[in-house]
């Protein structure tokens, strides 16, 4: 216990000289981050909910998440539940709408916003408290146009980014936390530095949590450690080295924590069984690589 303890400073310790050296990131998380500017992170959506939140500024924004192609979306898991329920269920992907090409969320010009025609959950997910591989793909009804989006290029398989790799947290989730339940008009995005994954490990393992830190997720924490998360942050996509590398699943709800971020990684998820083939996605795809997948399984054991 002292031993991690002691671990655990040191990487504090590190992380802080290394915050001095990048001084001009003032801010470090989306609660207070910065406002990105257009065009800067050309593969971010919003997921939003039809209805009367389309007359707010934020146009019922739910979730972030990242554009693959130009008609496939990551994001996490729990984005497709109505956890408003006693038990969450899936949400009716007729009353949401994906935007995208714009930092603010008012510019929703019928060229920037896209019905829902699929999607589909990590077939192993498995909700909270654990939430493993809390990840999935929305497929629109229509591409979004080229000239205003650019998908994110997905990881090679196994790509580990190393300790402290500087990576950018991108969303339109809440910014200021005295209005914590209101998400920002304005996309804004915030550096964060890839935490070792064996610390991690044992630092979520040493609280009493179910959560436990697998080879499906990938930590990341601000430079001064307090990382924090707030509503409209899931989905958030975490871009390391010009890839997408993951989505956040695991927050703290708004409050300032010493724990780093858990984000569940897309390098050895289901999505890389497909990525870089040019596919469209679709269920058949999913179903036939999941069977695929079972069979080996089944063989192996
Ligand atoms: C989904 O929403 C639409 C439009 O509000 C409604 O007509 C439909 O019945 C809903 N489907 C389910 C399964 O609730
Ligand atoms: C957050 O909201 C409070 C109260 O409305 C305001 O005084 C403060 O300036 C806001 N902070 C930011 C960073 O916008």
């Amino acid at each position: 216990m002292a031993k991690q303890i002691i671990l655990y400073f040191l990487l504090a310790g590190l992380s802080l000289s290394r915050a001095s050296t990048v001084q001009a990131d003032r801010s470090n998380r989306i609660l207070e981050g910065d406002i990105a500017y257009e065009g800067q992170f050309p593969y971010a959506v919003s997921i939003q909910m039809l209805g009367p939140p389309q007359t707010t500024n934020t146009r019922g924004h739910k979730c972030s998440g990242a554009l693959i192609t130009l008609k496939d979306v990551v994001t996490s898991a729990v984005c497709l539940y109505d956890f408003t329920q006693t038990v969450p269920v899936p949400i009716n992907l007729t009353q949401y709408r994906v935007f995208a090409g714009a930092i603010l969320l008012t510019n929703d010009t019928p060229d920037r916003t896209r019905t829902i025609s699929d999607y589909v959950i990590h077939p192993q997910y498995t909700g909270p408290p654990a939430y493993v591989n809390n990840i999935a793909v929305i497929i629109l009804t229509m591409p979004f146009s080229s000239a205003i989006v650019k998908p994110i290029a997905l990881p090679a398989t196994n790509f580990a980014p190393a300790d402290f790799t500087l990576c950018n947290v991108v969303g339109w989730g809440a910014y200021n936390r005295s209005t914590a339940y209101l998400a920002s008009t304005q996309l804004r995005y915030s550096t964060k530095y890839v935490y070792n994954q064996d610390l991690c490990t044992r630092i979520f393992n040493s609280i009493d949590t179910s959560l436990n830190i697998l080879p499906s997720m990938i930590c990341a924490a601000s430079y001064d450690l307090r990382t924090s998360n707030c509503f409209g942050d899931d989905g958030n996509t975490l871009v390391c080295n010009g890839v997408l590398t993951g989505v956040l699943s695991v927050g703290h709800n708004c409050e300032l924590s010493n724990y780093p971020e858990i984000y569940t990684t897309l390098s050895t998820t289901w999505i890389q069984t497909i990525s870089g083939a040019g596919q469209t996605f679709s269920h058949s795809v999913f179903t036939m690589i999941t069977m695929f997948s079972l069979v080996q399984i089944y063989l192996s054991s």
